[in-house]
């Protein structure tokens, strides 16, 4: 694989200042000289200085420093401040590395700085502790953890912060512990540190500039995650909605006739912009081939390329793609082009297995509403006809049949970088426009996860996973983005109703309340085809998103209705993330965050209201108030999210 230039690689070109670390360490140095080698690689050349500081003028990690050629200075510890203090400019970070001294307010505030909302942080000062905070604080973790039988130990990354390892967590990474001597476990963390603190130095000294294509509320959510990673440096928008464009710089995207060439010169702009990454929200950039487009531009992509955008992109793709592969999946046939008696014919091979009639699904992409479900055969002849007749133009000139399952129905969304898959807890999301899952279906409703599974289902589901990246990997499916598998949990085992190769809306604005590992570490390990290396976690809450949709979606939406009261949101802790927004210079109606415009209803979804709590339904109670206090004309919300549905065969 041609391995693409570092931007710290790329360094020479744009003349960029070293960056400067100052290392502390009190005793052995062991993380220090883990560090120091790492950026003594010729990669690193010229790009980075590090010096060592220590309180101990007999810590091992002097003759490291001498072994290493590499500045150091002995301050006692009550003269740190005094020696920092003229020195802070200079340096870009202050690492901590079993410095045995806890730091006062004053010396962290030398590494502090001021968010976008005015609030102090400290982004400078980072220690590494050899537990999973936050269990086993303070001294010998290593030794504590080992004494309480841990099952498993790790390490942590974090912020450092007045009170003794608790400031935010950065990473951490987790060994078995159960059956491994002292001496063993000890091995093994040292192990870990040495690899992952310097790796995590170096995304804090070169941080990243990305691209989020897409201008919806899971782009939205996108985008509040992406920027509370301090690996962050800018976040730039391609198509951002009026909601959320304040979140980041916005890039110039010309739309023509011709998709390809636009992603060129967006590719152009964003390599000129010298962009890391991009990452792409909807599913049509990736049929019309943006992956491979900004690939050969030489930037980092999440989202399939067009090959595999497929599984999402054709049902008769995916559906070969399943049986060939031993993944279970409705029967199924395919029809295109065909007479009246053939359609009936179709029908009563179905009608022959089972008195259901079969799902009828658009081959092509429909923005998730191309699927009927009939409740009678001549429901079905009559809609399958429609279809073919282009009901959905030519996504559903090709048509698809398939059996009907019953069972619980969820969304699996998993990262797959062409060698491993790691998925979120599984979602509910609610298709359908109206309560008790009546009416057209839509984009989506609203959703929750995680979605209570049994033992056997959960096994299943592993074993469902298992299957799947077996099936990709004799695929040779050489991506790096998303798998969202639409699955029936059946009394006979999982099966696969779709394939989406995108996050899910309203899917993700839920999972990522659920999700603490920093999601920009994720994709530059996706990106780099190390998914293997980063570990998943998750918290325990329950996390809930209603959609406020306008009247007359999925059709025709309203629009133009001026949107009032969002503040609630925030009087009940929820958050709001737009979609079908537009804003319009208005300063006679209410407004928004202080701005003169107003934001008015643009689209179908307009946006969504999400909330996440430890237990208990509160969080969709403030929802709903919520959802009752903004106010827009030709409102329209299911009022049943969160409810259980799913018919028992
Ligand atoms: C490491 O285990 C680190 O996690 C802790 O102190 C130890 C330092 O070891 N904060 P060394 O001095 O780097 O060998």
């Amino acid at each position: 694989m041609q391995k693409q230039p570092s931007k710290a690689q790329n360094a020479t070109h744009t003349k960029i200042l070293p960056k400067k670390i100052l290392i502390f360490a009190s005793e052995n140095g062991s993380n220090f000289e883990a560090i120091a080698k790492h950026f003594q690689q010729k990669a690193f050349k010229d790009k980075v200085n590090i010096e060592l500081l220590t309180d101990n003028k007999n810590a091992y990690a002097i003759q490291r420093a001498k072994r290493l050629n590499i500045p150091y200075f002995y301050v006692p510890f009550e003269n740190l401040y005094d020696f920092l203090k003229p020195r802070a400019r200079q340096y870009d970070l202050y690492v901590l590395a079993g410095y045995m001294r806890i730091l006062p307010e004053k010396i962290l505030n030398l590494g502090a700085v001021f968010d976008k909302t005015g609030k102090k942080i400290q982004n400078k000062f980072i220690n590494i502790h050899p537990s999973l905070l936050p269990d086993f604080k303070g001294k010998n973790a290593i030794q504590q953890a080992f004494k309480a039988n841990a099952e498993k130990t790790g390490i942590t990354i974090h912020f450092v912060e007045k009170k003794v390892d608790s400031g935010k967590i950065i990473t951490q990474k987790s060994t078995a512990a159960a059956g491994k001597t002292l001496a063993e476990l000890e091995k093994s963390i040292h192990e870990i540190e040495h690899r992952i603190y310097p790796e995590i130095i170096e995304n804090l000294l070169f941080k990243k500039n990305v691209l989020l294509f897409g201008g919806g509320a899971r782009e939205h959510a996108l985008a509040q995650k992406l920027l509370k990673s301090p690996f962050l440096d800018t976040l730039y928008l391609a198509n951002p909605n009026d909601g959320f464009k304040r979140l980041g710089k916005t890039v110039k995207f010309p739309r023509t006739s011709n998709p390809a060439a636009d992603y060129d010169t967006l590719a152009k702009n964003a390599r000129a912009l010298n962009i890391d990454l991009l990452v792409i929200g909807p599913e049509n950039p990736l049929f019309e081939g943006i992956s491979d487009i900004f690939q050969n531009e030489g930037i980092k992509v999440i989202g399939a390329n067009k090959k595999w955008a497929a599984l999402e992109g054709s049902k008769s793709f995916a559906k070969i793609f399943m049986t060939k592969n031993g993944i279970k999946t409705a029967d199924y046939k395919i029809l295109t082009d065909c007479t009246p008696e053939k359609i009936k014919e179709t029908l009563d091979y179905f009608k022959a297995k089972s008195q259901t009639p079969p799902v009828i699904k658009a081959d092509g992409a429909a923005l998730g509403k191309g699927v009927y479900l009939p409740e009678t055969f001549e429901e079905a002849e009559f809609e399958t006809d429609k279809f073919l007749k282009g009901e959905f133009g030519e996504a559903s000139k090709k048509v698809v049949l398939e059996e009907r399952l019953f069972g619980k129905e969820v969304s699996l969304l998993s990262f797959w970088d062409g060698k491993t898959l790691v998925s979120f807890p599984p979602a509910q999301d609610y298709k359908r426009l109206l309560d008790n899952n009546k009416g057209k279906n839509t984009g989506g409703m609203g959703s929750f996860a995680p979605v209570k599974i049994s033992v056997t289902e959960q096994k299943r589901l592993e074993e469902y996973q298992n299957a799947l990246k077996t099936a990709l990997l004799k695929e040779n499916a050489d991506f790096k983005g998303i798998i969202y598998s639409g699955l029936m949990l059946t009394k006979n085992g999982v099966y696969v109703l779709e394939y989406n190769m995108r996050f899910g809306d309203p899917e993700t604005q839920v999972l990522l309340e659920l999700l603490d590992t920093d999601l920009l570490y994720i994709f530059l390990k996706t990106a780099d085809k190390k998914l293997n290396e980063i570990e998943l976690k998750f918290n325990k809450k329950k996390a809930y998103c209603v959609v406020l949709a306008s009247e007359g979606y999925p059709d025709s939406p309203k629009k133009g209705a001026v949107i009032k009261n969002l503040e609630a949101a925030e009087k009940y802790g929820c958050k709001i993330y737009f979609a079908g927004v537009k804003s319009v210079k208005n300063p006679a109606v209410q407004t928004y965050s202080n701005d003169t415009a107003a934001l008015t209803v643009n689209g179908g979804r307009v946006l969504s209201i999400v909330k996440s709590a430890y237990g208990g339904k509160s969080a969709l109670d403030s929802i709903y108030k919520t959802a009752a206090k903004i106010e827009f004309e030709g409102k329209i919300y299911r009022k049943d999210i969160g409810k259980i549905y799913g018919k028992k065969p």
